[in-house]
C-alpha cells in the first residue's frame, strides 16, 4: 500500500509513520509537511534512510504540491496536517481556517481527481464541544468552542459533504487528547513536564478542574491503522481510551514523576471559551477489534522517561535554537 501522510513531521503524524513502517514494512509512506513551527524532522530520524519512506516539503493548501504526489499513484491519504494549538487559534484564527479547512478541501479535490481509494481525516473530539455528563457518540451534533475546534468541525462537515455530493471515499476519526514522545512543548503534558524539569512554574488555567480524556499516542496510531484496514467508507469513528483526568490530577502526576514540589503550580487566568470536559464513546471503533494498550499511569511513565532522555530535543525547541536552524535549511516561518 502506498500512503500519503500529511503533517507527518508533527507529533502524531511522526509517531504514526514510525508505527506504520514497523507494523507494515512493505508499505510505502510519503510525508507531505509544510514544516511550520510544529514540524520537526528530528522526529523522523529513525526512518529517514528507510527506502519505503520519503519526505516532501509542501503545503496541503497548494494543489500543485498535492497533485505532484498523487499523480504518481497513491492508495490512501491520511490527513494529520493542521494548526493544532487552541491558544494559538485564539490569537491567530486565520492560520487555522486556511490549513484545517482549505487544506482539507485541497486534499479532497485530489482524492476525486486521482480516484484515490481512501481519505482519512484525522479530527478531534473537540468538535463536539464540552459535555458535563456522559459521552458523545459519532451521531451527536457539533458544537465547537474555539477557532481551532471550529476549523476542525468545518473540515469534518466538508469531508461529509464530499461523500454525499461526489461519493468521495472518506472516513473521519475523532480522537481525544494525545500525549507521548515528541509532542511540542506548548501542550499541557510536555509543557508541564519540561517546565518542572527546569524548575519553572506550571501555569494551570482557572482552577485546574477541566477534564480531558487522555490517550497515549501509540494507541491513536493503532486505531488509525485499524480504521485504515477495517473502517467503513463514509463512517466516523471516535477514538478514546477512557482515561479522564482533571488538569490538576495530570499536573500532580507529572510533579510526582519528576520528583518536584507542588509549589511550582501557579493558577493563572482562564483560557477564553475553555471547554470544561471532553468525553467520547469509542464503542463503534472497538467493534472493529481495536482497544487501547496503555492506561494513563503506564503512558505517563513512558512519556516522562522520553522527555528525560531527550532533553536535547525539547531544549532546542524551547530556546528557539531549533527554529533558527530550520529557517536557514528550509526557509520556514
Ligand atoms: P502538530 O501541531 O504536532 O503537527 C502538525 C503538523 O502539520 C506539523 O508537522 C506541521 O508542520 C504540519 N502542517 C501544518 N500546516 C500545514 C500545511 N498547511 N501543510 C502541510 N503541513 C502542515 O499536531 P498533532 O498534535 O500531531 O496533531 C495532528 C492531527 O491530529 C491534527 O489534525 C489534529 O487536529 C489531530 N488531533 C490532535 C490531537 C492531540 O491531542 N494532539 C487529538 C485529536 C486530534
Ligand atoms: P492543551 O494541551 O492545550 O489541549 P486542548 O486545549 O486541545 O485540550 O490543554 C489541555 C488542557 O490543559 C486544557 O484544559 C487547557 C489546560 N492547559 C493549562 O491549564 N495550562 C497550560 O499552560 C496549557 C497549555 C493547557
Amino acid at each position: 500500500m502506498k500512503i500519503l501522510v500529511t503533517g507527518g513531521a508533527g507529533f502524531i503524524g511522526s509517531n504514526f509513520i514510525r508505527y506504520m513502517l514497523k507494523q507494515h514494512p512493505d508499505y510505502k509512506i510519503i510525508n507531505l509537511d509544510k514544516l511550520t513551527y510544529a514540524g520537526n524532522l528530528e522526529n523522523l530520524k529513525e526512518v529517514e534512510d528507510n527506502p519505503n519512506y520519503s519526505f516532501v516539503k509542501g503545503d496541503i493548501c497548494n494543489d500543485k504540491a498535492v497533485e505532484g504526489i498523487c499523480e504518481k499513484g497513491i492508495d490512501a491519504i491520511i490527513n494529520f496536517a493542521a494548526e493544532t494549538h487552541v491558544d494559538r487559534s485564539i490569537t491567530d484564527p486565520q492560520a487555522f481556517i486556511k490549513t484545517d479547512i482549505f487544506g482539507a478541501q485541497t486534499l479532497l479535490e485530489a482524492v476525486n481527481k486521482y480516484k484515490i481509494k481512501k481519505y482519512i481525516q484525522v479530527s478531534t473530539d473537540e468538535v463536539y464541544g464540552s459535555i458535563n455528563d456522559g459521552s458523545f457518540k459519532e451521531t451527536d451534533f457539533l458544537d465547537p468552542s474555539s477557532p481551532y475546534s471550529a476549523s476542525k468541525a468545518g473540515a469534518d462537515l466538508l469531508v461529509l459533504a464530499y461523500k454525499r455530493t461526489f461519493d468521495t471515499p472518506v472516513i473521519i476519526t475523532r480522537c481525544s487528547n494525545n500525549y507521548g514522545p515528541s509532542q511540542y512543548p506548548e501542550k499541557l503534558i510536555p509543557l508541564f513536564t519540561t517546565n518542572a524539569m527546569e524548575d519553572k512554574e506550571l501555569p494551570i488555567y482557572g482552577k485546574g478542574e477541566n477534564v480531558r480524556d487522555w490517550i497515549y499516542v501509540e494507541d491513536h496510531c493503532s486505531a488509525i491503522d485499524s480504521i485504515l484496514h477495517k473502517g467503513e467508507i463514509g463512517e466516523i469513528y471516535n477514538v478514546g481510551a477512557d482515561q479522564e483526568k482533571t488538569n490538576l490530577e495530570v499536573t500532580e502526576a507529572i510533579l510526582k514523576a519528576v520528583d518536584k514540589p507542588k509549589s511550582l503550580i501557579k493558577f493563572v487566568k482562564d483560557r477564553p471559551g475553555h471547554d470544561l470536559r471532553y468525553a467520547i464513546d469509542s464503542s463503534k471503533l472497538q467493534k472493529l477489534g481495536w482497544k487501547p494498550k496503555y492506561d494513563f499511569e503506564k503512558g505517563m511513565e513512558l512519556t516522562v522517561e522520553w522527555y528525560q532522555k531527550n532533553e536535547d530535543w525539547w531544549r532546542k525547541i524551547k530556546s528557539g535554537e531549533y527554529l533558527k536552524y530550520y529557517k536557514k535549511q528550509y526557509g520556514r516561518r
